[in-house]
């Protein structure tokens, strides 16, 4: 069990991925934005439009696939399944939010007064979305099997706390009991129409798969889900809560706009891979099927020839005219994110409430030169503790 899913291809250890975002922001010159890098072993793709290209995938530049639905034997298919059990996860999530909006501010304030960061936004988003997860008559071990892999493989370096063995036996353990009530759930489907719909993003993609899907294809399906939600939302709140406590001048801009630019310095989901599929030009570097092209959206979003100041945290920029051509934080094309709206408002309505009824400050301060990412397949931001108190102006609220 890796921390996978939307976030980031699946290979590789932290120490492996925190090189290589290290290596391709040296070797980047902001130049060609195209180049082959026998160190990073790819083609490596920060220039928007070959990004675009790329990830669009219009003239079949690459053999279509997202990260999402890989297992480790393939990719779970066919894509009519994959974009009902998007659509359907969607939906889903959607209605929760709705329905518990109000949970919210609770939420927020159990942050106070103070948080340990990131693991504070992964629980967060795990204890908003539970019941989306797991149903809550779901059998109790298996809503510990969901809050243990959580902690286990889903938090910022969370493979490097425990031992190859004991990561081994647990994965065992988690994945046979997820499958166990996968092969259930498909001998006793919920009916696709039943007036009240799935119960949880399992039933989702229970019924996405059919009676005929391989259960543990699923479950590996059902495992993108809580990484993207426990892990790349949580990573996302962490990030932004980072920047607004350390941006204090800037906690005032709307909240869109300040999520927006969280996502542009530091996107979560920040390199997808893929295969081209035959010889063929790209941005002026020659490419081939045994290549691996690596889109890397941080350096897309950093790119000095469509940003202005690029590295600096400027959530008013967004009040203008942006390049949106270079800006790719739920990738582009037919595998853009189907969690994306979903998402957005989720921390559209955490960082209004956090900027709205809290001051926010962290420790350590951030370094002269930036916050340096705990880099695994996802951005998770560095660790750091969150000092929330009233401001006086809302000390009615409370
Ligand atoms: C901060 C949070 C998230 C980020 C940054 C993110 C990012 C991404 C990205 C970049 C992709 C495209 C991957 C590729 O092209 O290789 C993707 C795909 C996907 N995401 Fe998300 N995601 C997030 C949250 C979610 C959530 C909450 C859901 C739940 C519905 C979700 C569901 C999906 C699905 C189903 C796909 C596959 C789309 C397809 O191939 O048709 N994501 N995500």
């Amino acid at each position: 069990m890796t921390s996978s899913s939307s976030a980031g291809p699946r290979s590789g250890g932290a120490a492996r991925h925190g090189d290589a975002l290290a290596l391709l922001t040296a070797e980047f010159d902001g130049g060609s934005g195209v180049w082959r890098s026998a160190r990073a072993g790819g083609v490596c793709v920060a220039d928007p439009e070959a990004a675009r290209a790329v990830l669009g995938n219009r003239h079949g530049v690459v053999a279509d696939t997202s990260d999402f639905y890989h297992h480790r034997d393939g990719v779970f298919g066919p894509r009519s399944a994959q974009v009902a059990i998007g659509r359907a996860a969607r939906l889903l999530i959607q209605r929760h939010l709705r329905e518990h909006h109000a949970d919210l501010p609770r939420l927020v304030a159990e942050l106070a007064p103070r948080s340990e960061w990131p693991d504070a936004g992964n629980l967060l988003v795990l204890r908003h979305l539970r019941d989306v997860l797991l149903h809550p008559a779901a059998p109790p071990h298996l809503h510990a099997t969901v809050e243990a892999i959580v902690s286990r493989a889903v938090r910022a370096g969370a493979r490097e706390r425990h031992s190859a063995p004991s990561r081994l036996l647990f994965r065992r353990r988690a994945l046979a009991a997820l499958e166990t009530e996968t092969r259930a759930r498909q001998r006793a489907p919920r009916p696709p129409d039943h007036p009240a719909g799935p119960r949880d993003l399992l039933d989702v993609v229970v019924g996405g798969g059919g009676p005929a899907a391989d259960p543990r294809e699923l479950v590996e399906v059902y495992l993108s889900f809580l990484f993207a939600t426990a892990g790349s939302v949580g990573f996302a709140l962490g990030w932004a809560v980072h920047l607004v406590a350390t941006h204090p001048g800037r906690a005032a801009a709307p909240p869109a706009w300040i999520v927006r630019e969280t996502l542009r310095l530091w996107p979560v989901a920040w390199l997808f891979a893929r295969t081209p599929s035959r010889a063929q030009e790209l941005g002026g570097v020659r490419v081939t099927p045994r290549d691996r092209l690596m889109v890397c959206s941080y350096l897309v979003h950093r790119h000095p020839g469509h940003w202005e100041r690029p590295a600096e945290f400027v959530p008013e920029r967004w009040a203008g005219t942006v390049p949106d051509a270079a800006y790719l934080p739920f990738g582009h094309g037919p595998h853009t994110c189907a969690g994306a709206t979903v998402t957005v408002r989720l921390l559209e309505d955490l960082v209004g409430l956090l900027t709205r009824d809290w001051r926010v400050s962290v420790t350590p301060p951030v370094p002269p030169d930036g916050a340096w990412p705990q880099v695994g397949p996802a951005l998770a931001p560095p660790r750091f503790t969150a000092t929330l108190s009233r401001p006086d102006s809302c000390a009615g609220r409370r």
